[in-house]
């Protein structure tokens, strides 16, 4: 099922967003009430929405009203801890016409601090037994899926970086099973991504620059990647979201040690910013994965134990604020959507670091 989501204030944008959606063959529109980026909230839109319930629920009706394809809204709990208000924004966006709510289960100024609050997205879902409540927050594995679906009671849930960290988590939910990749494997994934990026921005030096803005920061998330048994994660994972927990290099509990990996694995694993600029960069060149591994652990071997090291020193896994690993613990790093490196952090640029 493919649909289009938007951020939109007025009742025309939706409704024209609505007509594109359904011209490029969507079958649902969703506007985006969750997204605390500055850039959005400034202009009244995403989180912003959830200050004024009511607007909100008169845009949705009038955009339902109008539009061809059904309408779904994202939301979190409110906007801060003061202002939790989403049984009242779910309520009157019933009333507007939504055929469904996802609810991410974290207030906007909380960004990604803390454990998504399940009880809470639970307590939506029971009290709307007739609109389609779709949990959102911390699913990184299939049966973590599973138990939060069986657990709130929601029609569904959804998961948004453990989609980055594991672009197969959608084949995982399917099978209920968990896919174990190998490298090579993981290699012809993520040249998948190349080979779509260089169709979309062209295989030349031009689209280079342009899929740069994206392509090495993508390695902040796949380079989270860790194989996460059920048998040896399930019951970690009910106490704690497996995405909040921090994972060293090798997992001894899954029988890994630093010595057994391969350097291209090593490098894959590695949450330094160079590793992510090389590992792109020998993705992007190579003429078939095998050549694209034989590069990887070519450069694993020459610079990784240094890389590793500066990250130990200060850099990412080093830094408490940021979690670890698999990533979480808080921060922008965790949220930073595509974007150039290295640039002026600010308000201004808040929007490639944060979204959702
Ligand atoms: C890089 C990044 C980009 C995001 N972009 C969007 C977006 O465009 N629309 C949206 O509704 N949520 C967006 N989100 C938020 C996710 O959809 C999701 O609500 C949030 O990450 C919590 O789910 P998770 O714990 O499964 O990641 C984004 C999140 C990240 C990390």
């Amino acid at each position: 099922m493919f649909g289009f989501q938007v951020a939109c204030k007025t009742i025309s944008d939706g409704v024209a967003a609505s007509k594109l959606a359904q011209e490029a063959g969507a079958q649902f529109l969703d506007i985006n009430c969750g997204c605390p980026i500055y850039e959005a909230t400034r202009r009244g839109m995403g989180s912003a929405m959830l200050r004024k319930p009511r607007s909100l629920a008169k845009m949705v009706a009038g955009i339902a009203a109008e539009s061809e394809i059904p309408v779904t809204v994202k939301v979190r709990l409110g906007e801060n801890d003061k202002r939790i208000n989403v049984h009242t924004v779910v309520r009157l966006l019933e009333q507007a016409g939504a055929a469904a709510v996802t609810v991410h289960g974290r207030t906007a100024e909380q960004r990604y601090k803390r454990a998504a609050d399940w009880a809470a997205v639970r307590d939506v879902a029971s009290s709307m037994p007739s609109l389609p409540i779709i949990g959102n927050g911390d699913i990184l594995t299939h049966y973590e899926a599973a138990y939060r679906l069986a657990d709130s009671g929601c029609a569904a849930v959804m998961t948004g970086r453990g989609a980055l960290i594991k672009p197969w988590i959608f084949q995982e939910f399917k099978e209920g099973r968990e896919l174990l990749p190998s490298t090579l494997e993981r290699v012809g994934i993520y040249r998948l991504l190349v080979s779509f990026m260089k169709e979309h921005f062209g295989d030349d030096a031009f689209g280079r620059r342009k899929a740069w803005y994206f392509f090495p920061w993508h390695f902040d998330f796949l380079t989270r990647y860790r194989a996460l048994p059920e048998t040896v994660y399930g019951q970690l994972s009910r106490e704690h979201p497996l995405i909040l927990t921090r994972m060293d290099t090798a997992d001894p509990r899954v029988g890994e040690g630093l010595e057994g990996l391969s350097w291209a694995e090593r490098l894959l694993r590695c949450q330094s910013p160079q590793a992510h600029e090389a590992i792109a960069d020998a993705l992007w060149e190579a003429a078939s994965d095998d050549e694209a591994l034989t590069a990887l652990e070519r450069i694993g071997r020459e610079r990784v134990v240094g890389w590793e090291e500066e990250v130990r020193a200060g850099g990412r896994d080093g830094d408490a604020s940021r979690g670890g690993g698999l990533g979480g613990g808080g921060g922008a790093e965790e949220e930073r959507g595509g974007g150039r490196r290295g640039g002026r952090r600010g308000r201004d640029d808040e929007s490639e670091l944060e979204r959702g």
